[in-house]
C-alpha cells in the first residue's frame, strides 16, 4: 500500500513530457484540482468569470453535447478513419477526462468531472508544447503543487507558484485553438491565422484582447498590481464582442436615377477588431453575410443580389437553396439522406466563409470528417473587402427618395442545421455585426 501511493505521487510530480494522443490516460481525475478549490475563497472574481466563459462549458453546453454524443461518437464507432475522435474531442473539450482515460465520459446530467471542461488546473499546470506547432491538445500537463502563472514572486498559502512565459503567449492557446482532422486538414487555425497577421508582429497576444488587464488583485489576499489579467475569454457567444467587428459603408455611383436605368452600389467592409480571421475557430458552422435592400417612398422592399466576382468556388459564398451536410446521415442512421438546406437565408447574398468538404466532396459541418477545404473568403485581420451590387431600377418603384440599407449579419450555426439536430435556437441567433444606409432619388 505504501509502495503504491509512492508510485502515484512520483507520477504526479514527475514532469510529463507527452502531449496529444500520447498523454491519453497517463493521469487520474484526482491529480487535478476542482475549480471550486481555486474559486471558493481565494480567486473569487476569476472563478465567477470562468463560470461565464465558454471554456467552463465546452463539455456541458447543449450544442457540444449534441455534436459529441449524437454525431462524433456514433460516427467514430462506424468509421475507423475517424475512430480517434471519440477520445480526441475531449483532449480540448474535457482535458481532465482525456488525461484520465475516461472515454466516453458519462453524459453531462450525470455530473461527471468531465463537466469541469477547461478548468483552472488544466491551464495553470501546462508547462510546454510538444512539438513546434501547437495543435490537437499537444500541451504538456504537469499537475501538482506548482501552479504556473504570468508573474514571479507570487506567494500563496495554498500552492507554489512559478512564472511561465508560455502562458502569456498565443502559442499556449494554439494547443486547443488549432486542430487537424484525421484527414490531415487544418479545421481550426485561429493561432496560425493570428501568427500570419499584423497583431502578432506588433506583439499583441490573444491574451491582450481576450484577457484585458486592469489594476487590482489576482486573489483575495494578493498584492496590488496595475495589470491583472481578467478571465473574460469573450468570443462568438458574446454578441457585444462580435458587434462592430467589421465596419461598413455603402455608396451609389449616382444619387439620381429612374426606372430602366442601372445604378451600382458599392459596399466597403473593414475588419477593425479581430486578431485572426473573421469568422475563425468553428468555421465549418459560422456564417457571416451581407444583405442589401432598397426601400422606396411607399415602403416597398427590393432585395439586391451581389455581383459575382468569378473566383473558383464562389458558389459557396453566395446564398442558395442547395442541399448539403449529407454526411450527417452516417451517425444519424438515415439511409440515403438527401441533406438539408445549406444556408437557410435569403438567396443571392454574399457569404464570407470557408466551406469544409467531406471525403465525397459535399459540404460538411462535421469538422473531423473534413477531407478538403474550399475557397477562403473570410476577413483577415485589418483586411478590407469591396462588394458591388448592380441594380436595374424596376418599373414598379415609387418615385421619390429610396433608402438603401446594407446589413452584415452573423450566425454561429446555420438555422437548418440547428433545426435538424434539435439544437436550441439561441445557438442560431442572428447577430447584426454592423449596418449602414444611403439614399438615392428616383425621378
Ligand atoms: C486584436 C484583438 C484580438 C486578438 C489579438 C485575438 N482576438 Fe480572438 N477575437 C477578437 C474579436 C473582436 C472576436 C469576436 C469576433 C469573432 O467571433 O471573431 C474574437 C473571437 C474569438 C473567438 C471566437 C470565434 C468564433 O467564431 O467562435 C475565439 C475562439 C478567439 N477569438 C480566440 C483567439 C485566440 C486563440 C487568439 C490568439 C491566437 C485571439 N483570439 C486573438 C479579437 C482578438
Ligand atoms: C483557458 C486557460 C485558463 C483558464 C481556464 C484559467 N486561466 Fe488563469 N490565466 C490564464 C492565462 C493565459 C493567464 C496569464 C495571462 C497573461 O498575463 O497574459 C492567467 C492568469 C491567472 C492569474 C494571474 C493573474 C494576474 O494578472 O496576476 C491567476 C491568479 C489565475 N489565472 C487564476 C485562475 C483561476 C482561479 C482560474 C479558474 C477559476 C483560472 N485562472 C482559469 C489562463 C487560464
Ligand atoms: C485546453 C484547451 C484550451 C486552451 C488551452 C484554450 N482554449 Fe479557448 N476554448 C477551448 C474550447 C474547447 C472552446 C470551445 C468552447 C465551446 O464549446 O463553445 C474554447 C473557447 C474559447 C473562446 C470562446 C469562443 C466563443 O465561442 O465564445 C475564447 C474567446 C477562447 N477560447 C480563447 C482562448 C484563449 C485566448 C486562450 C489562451 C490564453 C485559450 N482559449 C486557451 C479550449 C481551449
Ligand atoms: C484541438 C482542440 C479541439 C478538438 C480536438 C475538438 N475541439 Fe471542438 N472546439 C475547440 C475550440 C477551440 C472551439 C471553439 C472555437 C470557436 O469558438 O469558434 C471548439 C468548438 C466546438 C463546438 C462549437 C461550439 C460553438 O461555439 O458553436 C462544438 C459543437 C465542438 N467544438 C465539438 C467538438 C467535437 C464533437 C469534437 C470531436 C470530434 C471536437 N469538438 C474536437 C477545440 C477542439
Amino acid at each position: 500500500m505504501l509502495l503504491f501511493s509512492f508510485i502515484v505521487v512520483e507520477k504526479v510530480f514527475a514532469q510529463n513530457t507527452k502531449g496529444s494522443d500520447a498523454a491519453y490516460a497517463i493521469f487520474k481525475y484526482e491529480d487535478f484540482e476542482k475549480p471550486q478549490a481555486c474559486g471558493s475563497s481565494c480567486h473569487i472574481d476569476f472563478y465567477q468569470q470562468w463560470l461565464q466563459m465558454m471554456m467552463s462549458q465546452c463539455y456541458t453546453h447543449h450544442w457540444d453535447e449534441i455534436e459529441y454524443f449524437n454525431l462524433a461518437v456514433p460516427h467514430a464507432d462506424k468509421d475507423p478513419k475517424v475512430a480517434e475522435v471519440k477520445a480526441g474531442c475531449n483532449g480540448c473539450h474535457a482535458p481532465v477526462a482525456f488525461l484520465s482515460g475516461d472515454t466516453p465520459p458519462p453524459k453531462p446530467h450525470l455530473k461527471p468531472r468531465a463537466n469541469e471542461s477547461v478548468s483552472c488546473d488544466v491551464c495553470h499546470t501546462v508547462t510546454g508544447i510538444d512539438g513546434d506547432i501547437p495543435f490537437n491538445f499537444n500541451f504538456i500537463s504537469n499537475p501538482g503543487r506548482v501552479k504556473y502563472g504570468n508573474r514571479t514572486g507570487v506567494v500563496s498559502p495554498y500552492h507554489e507558484t512559478k512564472k511561465s512565459e508560455l502562458l502569456t503567449k498565443g502559442e499556449f492557446c494554439g494547443a486547443c485553438h488549432n486542430e487537424k482532422s484525421p484527414y490531415g486538414i487544418w479545421v481550426k487555425s485561429t493561432q496560425l491565422e493570428w501568427k500570419e497577421g499584423p497583431y502578432y508582429k506588433e506583439g499583441i497576444q490573444c491574451q491582450t484582447c481576450h484577457m484585458p488587464v486592469t489594476p487590482g488583485r489576482n486573489s483575495l489576499m494578493g498584492e496590488e498590481h496595475d495589470n491583472i489579467a481578467q478571465h473574460l475569454f469573450h468570443g462568438a457567444h458574446d454578441p457585444g464582442k462580435v458587434k462592430g467587428t467589421v465596419e461598413l459603408r455603402i455608396h451609389p455611383d449616382f444619387r439620381e436615377s429612374e426606372s430602366g436605368e442601372e445604378i451600382k452600389l458599392t459596399v466597403v467592409l473593414f475588419n477593425a477588431k479581430t486578431g485572426h480571421k473573421f469568422p475563425t475557430g468553428s468555421v465549418e458552422e459560422r456564417m457571416l453575410w451581407l444583405h442589401v435592400e432598397a426601400v422606396d417612398s411607399k415602403g416597398k422592399i427590393f432585395h439586391l443580389k451581389v455581383d459575382k466576382k468569378g473566383f473558383p468556388g464562389e458558389e459557396y459564398t453566395i446564398s442558395s437553396n442547395e442541399l448539403a451536410y449529407q454526411d450527417m446521415g452516417i451517425p444519424l442512421n438515415l439511409k440515403d439522406f438527401k441533406g438539408i438546406q445549406r444556408d437557410g437565408i435569403p438567396l443571392g447574398n454574399r457569404i464570407f466563409r470557408m466551406p469544409y468538404f467531406d471525403p465525397q466532396g459535399r459540404m460538411t459541418i462535421m469538422q473531423w470528417n473534413t477531407a478538403s477545404l474550399g475557397y477562403d473568403y473570410r476577413f483577415g485581420p485589418r483586411e478590407t473587402k469591396i462588394e458591388t451590387f448592380k441594380w436595374l431600377i424596376p418599373d414598379n418603384i415609387e418615385p421619390g427618395e429610396v433608402i438603401i440599407k446594407a446589413v452584415l449579419n452573423y450566425q454561429k450555426l446555420p438555422t437548418p442545421v440547428a433545426e435538424c439536430l434539435n439544437v436550441p435556437m439561441e445557438e442560431a441567433e442572428i447577430i447584426v455585426v454592423n449596418m449602414h444606409e444611403t439614399k438615392i432619388v428616383i425621378e
